[in-house]
C-alpha cells in the first residue's frame, strides 16, 4: 500500500504555502500526500478544533510541519495545533511516524532555526523519527540549502517572492521524506 504523508502548516501571506506546495508536488511522485493549511476558523477561543486535520495525521505514515517564523518561533496558529495534539501525546499514538519541518522568515538569519528546533522537539515528544536535510551548505553544486540549516528547511522570502533555490530545497525535502516512507513501508 502506498504510504501517506500529511503536511500541516500555517501561512499568513503565502511564502510558507509556496514551500508546502513544492514539498507536496515532489513527494507526490512516490507517496499519497494530504496537506492541511491551518486557517483562522480552525481555532475557536484560542484552541485548535479541526479534528479532520488531527485524524489526517492519525492515518498518515509521516508528517511535515510548516510555519512562518514569528518572533523567533512558530506562529501562534501552528502552536494552537501543536497544543491540540496532547491527547495523542499521552498515548504516544504518533510514535514511529516520520516527521520533518520547514519555515519561512523575512531575514536571512531571522532565527528560523528556533522554529525548526521547536518542530523537532514536538516530533520527539510524540516519539516520531525526525528526518533532516542532507545538504551541506556551500558544498553541493546545486546551491540548495542556501541558509545552511540541516534540521529542516529554512527559507527567506519577501513580498510574495520565495527564491527558486528555497523551492528546490523544499522539493528535495519532500522527495527525501517520501523516499524514507517508501523504504520503511517495505
Ligand atoms: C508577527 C510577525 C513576526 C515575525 N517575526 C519574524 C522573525 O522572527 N524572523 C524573521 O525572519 N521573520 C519574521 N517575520 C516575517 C515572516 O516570518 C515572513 O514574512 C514569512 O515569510 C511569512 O510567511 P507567510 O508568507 O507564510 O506568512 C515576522 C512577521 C510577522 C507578521
Amino acid at each position: 500500500m502506498t504510504p501517506t504523508l500529511a503536511i500541516i502548516y500555517f501561512s499568513g501571506t503565502g511564502h510558507t504555502a509556496q514551500l508546502a506546495e513544492a514539498i507536496r508536488s515532489a513527494a507526490s511522485a512516490q507517496v499519497t500526500v494530504e496537506p492541511h493549511r491551518i486557517v483562522g476558523t480552525d481555532i475557536v477561543n484560542g484552541r485548535f478544533r479541526c479534528d479532520k486535520a488531527l485524524d489526517m495525521i492519525d492515518a498518515a505514515a509521516g508528517v511535515v510541519f510548516g510555519s512562518p517564523t514569528f518572533m523567533g518561533g512558530p506562529a501562534a496558529e501552528f502552536k494552537a495545533f501543536a497544543d491540540a495534539t496532547s491527547d495523542r501525546w499521552s498515548t504516544q499514538a504518533w510514535r514511529n511516524k516520520v516527521a520533518a519541518g520547514f519555515t519561512s522568515g523575512s531575514c536571512p538569519n531571522g532565527d528560523q532555526s528556533y522554529t525548526l528546533n521547536y518542530f523537532s522537539v514536538l516530533a520527539a515528544q510524540h516519539g516520531m523519527l525526525w528526518c533532516n536535510l542532507d545538504l551541506a551548505c556551500g558544498h553541493n553544486p546545486s546551491g540548495l540549502n542556501r541558509l545552511g540549516t540541516q534540521l529542516g528547511l529554512a527559507s527567506q522570502g519577501n513580498a510574495g517572492v520565495v527564491p527558486e533555490s528555497d523551492l528546490l530545497t523544499a522539493a528535495h525535502l519532500g522527495r527525501r521524506v517520501a523516499d524514507l516512507l517508501v523504504r520503511l513501508s517495505r
